[in-house]
């Protein structure tokens, strides 16, 4: 009786009848936090980076049990997202109802956590205060999209901030005010600290801010001060981490450059932005995007007007660990096989040794959309429902899907389209026989949501 609702980790929420878009998928995958297992490549990996980044003044408050379900203030409206932009989609986001959502990034926590420091927030009372100028925030986010070996609807981002407070006067004597003498200090030993560790680091870095303002409540000198300060932690955390995988793989350190690159980027919440990408294998990897905070969001924290600067970045766990550990497809991070989570200890980066491979099984689906969405209150169906639907009905069964084939009839205008999805798991061999009724399945539904007719 009453409104139908849905129980998430002990809560129980409304749902919304044009929102609620959540899969049995996601919630069966809500309460797992692969990032608090001391000896899963995920929380491996996190312990890694918090214990770095601590290293150098320990400086940052560790946060590792947000629930995921936020609202969409804290997700988007806190940090400045527009209303018309995509993330805010149902076809991008899961939503648990109009005002809750399973957060799409671990900035969603920021105002939370930037009011939880104590000397910067006087006028908050935080039930949870932290005596630290800057925290680290882990956590698993959810983000509608593909089905290929490198995304799954739950992945991994920590989180990182660091404030200053300002101090207004001018000091005597010709010394520099206090705050920048601090940032001073606080930059030089972070570049001490870069040195002595990762000399074979190569930096690209374009510190024109051509087309990425500063704020007009800092000075240049401020904002060149965080900016370095982010910047070098970042690149202390990132050596760190490629350093550990070159020891590993027996290169010498003073032997094995690697570069790095810094480049422009555009947040809502920050700016001046970037985002920095390592050279591995070939290849320029995107690893985090990052960025002097905006002063809105401060004052959206509590704080005092131009009492505060700070930097924040994101950074994607799931990627990293993939490479570091040598794991070919993001679904074995959520596998229960013993097989799997024997290999690896706590501190330890270790390569993956397969255990099987076990062989795949392709099978294809083609239809016509309906065609015109007038006589149908069915919504217009986007490639994510496609990946949903095959995510339901396959598990983790599903390796990958693609869009194959793509045409418009010329007469009737009509439009078809044919998807590829490859049936294999990483556990065990797969029946012809579960394979066909998880293809009949996944059909029926397409037509059942969407109306489509089957080719
Ligand atoms: N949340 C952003 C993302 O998911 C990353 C980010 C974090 C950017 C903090 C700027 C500051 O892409």
């Amino acid at each position: 009786h009453g409104k139908p609702q849905i129980k998430i980790n002990g809560k129980v929420y409304d749902e919304h009848p044009e929102y609620t878009n959540v899969s049995s998928t996601v919630l069966n995958l809500s309460d797992r936090s692969l990032h608090l297992k001391p000896a899963h490549p995920v929380g491996i990996l996190r312990k890694q980076i918090e214990d770095k980044l601590n290293s150098t003044s320990n400086s940052f408050q560790l946060y590792n049990n947000f629930r995921p379900v936020v609202t969409v203030e804290e997700n988007f409206d806190s940090l400045g997202f527009p209303q018309d932009h995509p993330g805010r989609s149902k076809s991008d986001t899961y939503y648990v109802n109009d005002k809750h959502l399973f957060r799409t990034h671990t900035s969603a926590h920021e105002v939370e956590c930037f009011g939880n420091i104590q000397e910067f927030c006087p006028k908050v009372t935080s039930k949870t205060p932290t005596e630290k100028p800057g925290f680290l925030i882990t956590a698993d986010v959810y983000r509608r999209d593909e089905i290929d070996r490198t995304h799954y609807p739950v992945f991994h981002q920590m989180e990182g901030a660091r404030v200053w407070r300002r101090s207004a006067e001018k000091c005597a004597d010709g010394q520099e005010p206090l705050h920048i003498q601090k940032m001073r200090h606080d930059l030089a030993k972070l570049e001490k600290q870069l040195r002595e560790e990762s000399g074979n680091l190569v930096v690209q870095d374009d510190v024109s801010l051509e087309g990425n303002p500063k704020q007009s409540y800092m000075s240049d000198l401020e904002v060149d001060l965080c900016s370095q300060h982010l910047k070098r932690s970042i690149e202390l955390l990132v050596a760190q981490v490629f350093n550990k995988k070159l020891e590993s793989m027996g290169c010498k350190k003073s032997e094995a450059e690697f570069q790095v690159r810094w480049i422009k980027a555009y947040f809502p919440w920050t700016t001046p932005s970037w985002e920095i990408e390592v050279f591995w294998q070939g290849e320029w990897l995107e690893l985090c995007g990052c960025g002097v905070v905006r002063e809105q969001l401060l004052l959206n924290a509590g704080y005092d007007k131009d009492s505060t600067i700070g930097w924040a970045f994101g950074l994607g766990l799931d990627r990293i660990a993939m490479l570091l550990f040598e794991i070919p497809d993001i679904r074995l991070f959520w596998t229960q096989d013993e097989r799997f989570h024997s290999q690896f200890r706590e501190g330890q980066i270790t390569k993956f040794k397969p255990y099987s491979k076990y062989p795949g099984t392709t099978r294809d689906v083609a239809f016509w959309l309906p065609q015109t969405q007038e006589a149908s209150t069915l919504s217009p169906i986007h490639e994510n429902d496609i990946m949903e639907i095959v995510r339901e009905e396959a598990g983790d069964m599903v390796e990958s899907v693609k869009l194959i084939d793509q045409f418009t009839h010329p007469k009737t205008n009509k439009k078809s389209f044919c998807y590829r999805i490859n049936y294999q798991s990483m556990d065990r061999n797969l029946t012809n026989n579960e394979i066909n009724e998880i293809q009949e399945n996944v059909r029926r539904e397409l037509v059942q949501k969407y109306n489509v007719s089957l080719r």
